[in-house]
């Protein structure tokens, strides 16, 4: 398949995503995930992103656009795609569309998780993240079987930089002020479907309905 996941900061796109790819074979694609292991590894990307991205501000399209552009011909995405975090601006959905259109693919929808503020925020100062394969915890739903300690890989798992108070709030906005219009954008394309929960099994029936329609 290739869905985009819409939602707000937290909503559970990179959730939803990892269970998706079980699906089907589709591959993951998340541009936090990308620009965060360009920060741990110390390159160009990681010094001229980190600053914006501890903020909870957006990094610039044109990098965001260089950086999809190269991904999405790699070889894993012929099985499909969920795009995590991407397109964020009205000018990244703009330049994804004339980028699939000359790739000559298609989207099958773009997924609005639309979550209600206050879940949001609950889960986001109780989120932990695994720091070398990124599997996502939760300490109230989903907390790992030892404490601060990855199932997955046995790594060390953590709050990430932008899960400060202040940067949840800003990232918050930046998301109603930048974000949110792509709902309207998707909606347009008749592409949009929206459910609101970001539970494993209504999603994929939501998706599911979408592709067989
Ligand atoms: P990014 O990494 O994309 O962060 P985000 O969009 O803010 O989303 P999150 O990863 O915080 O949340 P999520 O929706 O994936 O939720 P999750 O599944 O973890 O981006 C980070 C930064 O990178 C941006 O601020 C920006 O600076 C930059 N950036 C990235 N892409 C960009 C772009 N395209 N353009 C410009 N800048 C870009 O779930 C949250 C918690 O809830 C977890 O603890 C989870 O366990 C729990 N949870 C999930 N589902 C459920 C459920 N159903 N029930 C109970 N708990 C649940």
């Amino acid at each position: 398949m290739k869905v985009i996941l819409l939602g707000p900061p937290g909503a559970g796109k990179g959730t939803i995503a990892k269970a998706l790819m079980q699906l089907d074979g589709s591959v993951q694609i998340s541009t936090g995930d990308i620009l965060r292991a360009a920060i741990a590894e110390g390159s160009d990307l990681g010094k001229q992103v980190e600053a914006a991205m501890a903020a909870g501000n957006l990094v610039t399209d044109q990098l965001i656009m260089d950086i999809m552009e190269q991904r999405l011909q790699q070889e894993d995405c012929q099985q499909g795609y969920l795009l995590d975090g991407f397109p964020r601006t009205i000018p990244q959905a703009e330049a994804l569309k004339a980028l699939l259109a000359r790739l000559g693919e298609k989207l099958d929808c773009a997924l609005e998780l639309d979550i209600p503020r206050e879940v949001i925020i609950d889960r986001l100062t109780t989120r932990r993240t695994c720091t070398n394969c990124g599997e996502i915890y939760n300490v109230k739903s989903k907390p790992p079987k030892v404490d601060g300690i990855c199932d997955v890989c046995g790594n060390v798992i953590v709050q990430r930089a932008d899960e400060t108070e202040e940067a949840i709030e800003n990232r918050l906005q930046v998301y109603n002020d930048q974000t949110a219009p792509l709902v309207d954008f998707y909606r347009d394309e008749g592409l949009l479907v929206s459910v609101q929960t970001s539970d494993l099994e209504p999603v994929v029936a939501a998706i599911r309905e979408r592709l067989q329609g």
